[in-house]
């Protein structure tokens, strides 16, 4: 939970981001996040075919939102979980959340002092702890998420029936497409 320090602190960063002279500040700093992200292992398939610069929009969005929720995330945790819930597909570890951290708050770091934005330790402590609660509530979406449909069954001849076959062995009696 962050202290409403915190809460300001990481506000005033992504304001101060938000209203730097580069033309998109934020979308620059989502899509060096995502740079730093598929530079690591496991991630480029993640990623394949998918358009990333809609994805940094999509992405920016959901940070933002999080940024404003900053002091009473409580209040988001189930959008939060809903969109890790569709991310189950993924095969997403707890791991992973970690590479968010790793990738974020360097990220939002480097552009702060390129930018002459303030940057200091609690700032990036409240980061920390902000991403910790948010990628908790996004972890927990995934492990509570229903199981996906399934797919190679359903591509595949479906067994009405299976009987016993007087050997102890199954027997698919009838099959259907
Ligand atoms: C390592 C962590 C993550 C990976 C690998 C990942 C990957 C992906 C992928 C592959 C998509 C689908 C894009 C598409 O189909 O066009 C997606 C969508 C999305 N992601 Fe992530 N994501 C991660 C973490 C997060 C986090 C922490 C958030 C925000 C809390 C987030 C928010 C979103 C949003 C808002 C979408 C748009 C669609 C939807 O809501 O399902 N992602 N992500």
């Amino acid at each position: 939970m962050l202290s409403a320090e915190q809460a300001r602190l990481l506000k005033k960063n992504w304001k101060d981001i938000g209203a730097s002279s580069v033309a998109n500040p934020m979308m620059f700093v989502v899509a060096q996040f995502y740079r730093r992200l598929l530079r690591k292992k496991g991630y480029k398939r993640i990623f394949e075919g998918i358009d990333i610069e809609t994805q940094y929009f999509k992405m920016q969005g959901a940070l933002t939102a999080c940024v404003e929720f900053a002091e009473n995330l409580d209040k988001f945790a189930d959008t939060i979980r809903r969109i890790g819930a569709r991310h189950a597909r993924y095969n997403m570890t707890p791991n992973m959340m970690n590479d968010v951290v790793d990738s974020l708050v360097p990220s939002l770091k480097e552009f702060s002092l390129d930018h002459g934005i303030t940057w200091n330790e609690e700032i990036e402590e409240a980061y920390d702890e902000w991403l910790e609660q948010v990628t908790g509530y996004f972890m927990e979406g995934i492990m509570n998420a229903p199981p996906p449909p399934p797919v190679a069954a359903a591509a595949g001849p479906k067994v009405v029936e299976v009987k016993e076959n007087g050997s102890g062995q199954p027997k698919v009696v009838a099959t259907a497409h």
